[in-house]
């Protein structure tokens, strides 16, 4: 579980927070980083740009909503992309977006392509169209329609309540999403709540907290995913799993009764009771179809949970031929920076990753404390050693023959957590800087293949399942250490880039046996036990 910070983004990244992002502001941005350019012990023939980031990356979001920034940004930009003459892109993502927004208002939607590795896993032909079908139903029920006044006021009166609604109603049902806690909980909830609104045909609607809306645009066009200002959620967002209108009530007490009940409650928090993990295992035809508005309150990714469900299988197979790209389809599909956060990104590239022949990431989560601890320190050099992540040498393989010429390759590392003793400790093992000459003295060799990029995260982090769902890239996940020891070993490659769901059902849906504990790792080849939460659930493609 993550936990948010309030540090403003300005007291680590050096911003100076009237300055818009200007080539100006670009150049000084770039003379910091070459600060950083070190040549790494015990390394012959490579360089290594490490640029180390003191706090999570999370506060580049949260450090958004500066006035006037993105306007100017966004000219810069977009004509640096055309002056560089980058091969044009797919931007579209093989139909995964719709052309057609606004561009200026979030640049992000058709930008991030260019900053991003190339698609590794298509949409399917199917996904588009429930994809298009989600959209139109998001129009046609979502907040300023007809529809939707008549919704709201049947929630808010009680009228009607636990009718037939889908066959007499407008033939509009909702899926509010409460999420809490840090924003990587937040992002798992909302992708995952976004595959099952569509798996059962509801609107998705979320809880804006304080920061949503400053952080991601629209996905819809003509329409709004936000619940609106008059949306009554002070009266969700206390309900606790024993309240009368949780799924696991009105399984268990009602026998599925939902006569009275002007919504249901999913509770699917991580650690939620057995009876309300039943909602797993809901094939929406038992009661909840009868319920217009259920209202989810999830901290977790529950797309495992809904893949063990037999009544969606057909479903989900169509969607995603590849288990293991359903968080970076739908991310990619639903997910895009505003202005604010995308000018952050992307001017931190240009600074820091752009010209790096190699990219690691080390997303660093305590589970202890704060303070500094050896046996972390010692997991990460374990790891990135084991793994020849760190630092990055080139100069073994090749097989026999003619050795490859030197080749000086440099790699920008990127470190994120709450405490900057371990970016300090990793950079300071290195031996004072370059000089400033040293950036010049980088062959230019062919980015055709791009830049490799590795990533390393701290097992049971939610950021550290974001960052490497968002990237496309199959982690090194570092078990969480027991007793202060360095666990053996260190890390382990995923098996995916899925993330972990931390409160999967255990039960099996065609028995519903609640009280029976069986291993729901073993049911389904796609749906796996996590790396570093053992009773965790992942996708992924079966071992073929
Ligand atoms: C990525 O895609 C572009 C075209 O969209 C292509 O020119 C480029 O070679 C691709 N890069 C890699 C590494 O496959
Ligand atoms: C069922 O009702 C009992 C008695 O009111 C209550 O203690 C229990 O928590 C309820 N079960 C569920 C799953 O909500
Ligand atoms: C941790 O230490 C305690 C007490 O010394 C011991 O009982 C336990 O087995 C240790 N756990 C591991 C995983 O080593």
């Amino acid at each position: 579980m993550e936990r948010e910070s309030s540090t403003p983004a300005s007291s680590w990244l050096g911003i100076d927070e009237a300055a818009p992002f200007a080539g100006k502001k670009a150049t000084k941005d770039a003379a910091a980083a070459d600060a950083f350019v070190r040549r790494w012990p015990k390394v012959v023939n490579a360089t290594l740009v490490a640029f180390i980031m003191t706090m999570p990356p999370l506060l580049i979001l949260l450090g958004g909503g500066r006035p006037g920034a993105p306007a100017v940004w966004i000219k810069s930009t977009v004509a640096s992309l055309a002056a560089r003459g980058e091969p044009k892109k797919d931007v579209l993502l093989g139909g995964l977006l719709l052309p057609g927004f606004d561009e200026q208002s979030c640049v992000s939607r058709y930008q991030s392509v260019y900053y991003r590795k190339n698609m590794t896993r298509p949409p399917s032909p199917h996904l588009l169209r429930r994809l298009r079908q989600q959209e139109a139903l998001q129009r046609r029920c979502g907040p300023g329609t007809e529809p939707y006044r008549r919704a709201s006021e049947r929630l808010r009166s009680g009228q009607n309540a636990g009718d037939d609604f889908v066959a007499t109603v407008d033939g509009c049902g909702y899926l509010v999403l409460i999420s809490y806690r840090g924003l990587g909980n937040r992002i798992l909830a909302i992708t995952s709540a976004f595959l099952y609104a569509m798996l059962t045909g509801r609107v998705l609607l979320l809880d804006p907290g304080k920061t949503m809306a400053d952080l991601f645009c629209e996905p819809f066009q003509a329409t709004s995913w936000m619940l609106p200002g008059d949306f009554p959620l002070e009266h969700f967002r206390d309900l606790g799993e024993d309240a009368p209108e949780s799924y696991g009530n009105v399984a268990v007490n009602r026998s599925g009764s939902v006569a009275g009940l002007r919504f249901v409650y999913a509770h699917l928090d991580h650690a939620a009771t057995p009876a309300n993990r039943l909602l797993y295992c809901d094939d929406h035809r038992q009661f909840l179809h009868r319920v217009q508005w259920v209202i989810l309150r999830t901290d977790s990714y529950i797309a495992p949970g809904i893949f063990l469900n037999p009544a969606y299988k057909e479903e989900l197979d169509m969607m995603f031929p590849n288990k293991d790209a359903v968080f970076y389809l739908l991310s990619r599909y639903l997910l895009h920076p505003t202005n604010d956060v995308w000018g952050m990104v992307t001017r931190f590239y240009h600074s820091y990753l752009k010209n790096a022949d190699e990219r690691l990431g080390v997303q660093i989560r305590v589970f202890d404390g704060d303070e500094p601890f050896q046996h972390i320190l010692d997991q990460i050099l374990e790891c990135t050693s084991q793994e020849h992540l760190l630092p990055g040498v080139v100069v073994s393989g090749h097989g026999g023959g003619v050795a490859p010429p030197p080749i000086a390759r440099s790699k920008a590392v990127l470190t994120t957590g709450l405490n900057s003793w371990y970016h300090d400790s990793i950079r300071d093992m290195g031996p004072p800087a370059e000089p400033r000459a040293a950036p010049a003295l980088l062959p230019e060799h062919p980015r055709h293949e791009g830049p490799r990029r590795d990533i390393v995260t701290s097992g049971w982090s939610t950021f550290g399942y974001v960052g490497a769902g968002l990237g496309g890239l199959t982690p090194y996940i570092m078990i969480k250490p027991e007793n202060h020891t360095v666990p053996n070993p260190p890390c382990v490659r995923a098996m995916s880039m899925e993330p972990c769901d931390h409160g999967p059902p255990y039960f099996e849906c065609t028995k519903k046996e609640i009280d029976k504990i069986i291993d729901t790792g073993n049911l389904v080849p796609h749906v796996r036990s996590c790396e570093d939460v053992p009773w965790g659930r992942k996708l992924a493609d079966p071992i073929s």
